[in-house]
């Protein structure tokens, strides 16, 4: 059962979170990501794959995310947030440490692709100063179009983001 009183804080995703991962994964996406796509997610040096996990115990997971930094800019690849855990902040704190490792080395540019239907994930985006780059057509398996969303970090209105 879900308790409100729960924190949850990010660390690197290992080996053993991964079952659970893929079951989050499962109910989160129409095509989620296999067992061993996550596993290879761990060895690449690029990855970074965080997850929430609980502070008291470090036994449950409410979400996690994938990101790669390569060739100056930062790719968003997975960002997902368990359903009892929605609505509590909990996806912008994870996209905040991708802006964080961004900047750090030197990055300002985030780059994801989100279907276009995804109202929620866009909102998400939108709220967080991401802006519509342009239309993937037909960018999924299922037919369904994308938009590759980005985040330029060193323009002025970066003043506005809350990192
Ligand atoms: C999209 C997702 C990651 C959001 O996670 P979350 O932890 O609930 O999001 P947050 O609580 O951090 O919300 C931050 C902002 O996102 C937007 N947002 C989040 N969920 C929303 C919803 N259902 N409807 C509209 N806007 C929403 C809001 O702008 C919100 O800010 P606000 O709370 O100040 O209004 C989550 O719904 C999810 O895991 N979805 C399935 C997987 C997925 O689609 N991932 C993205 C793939 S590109």
């Amino acid at each position: 059962m879900e308790n409100q009183e729960e924190t949850f804080s990010l660390r690197p995703a290992t080996e053993d979170d991964i079952p659970t991962i893929s079951e989050i994964e499962k109910r989160a996406h129409k095509a989620p990501w296999a067992e061993g796509h996550f596993r290879e997610e761990l060895e690449k040096p690029y990855a970074h794959f965080l997850v929430l996990s609980d502070d008291e115990t470090d036994s449950k997971i409410a979400g996690y995310i994938v990101y790669w930094i390569m060739f100056e800019e930062c790719q968003i690849l997975d960002v997902v947030v368990d359903l009892p855990y929605r609505g509590r902040g909990y996806a912008k704190l994870m996209i905040r440490n991708a802006v964080t490792t961004a900047l750090n080395k030197d990055i300002r540019k985030i780059l994801l692709d989100v279907r276009k239907s995804n109202l929620p994930a866009i909102q998400l985006y939108q709220n967080m100063k991401f802006v519509i780059t342009h239309v993937r057509k037909s960018f999924y398996s299922d037919g369904e179009d994308a938009y590759q969303m980005a985040l330029f970090l060193d323009q002025p209105a970066d003043e506005d983001i809350e990192f």
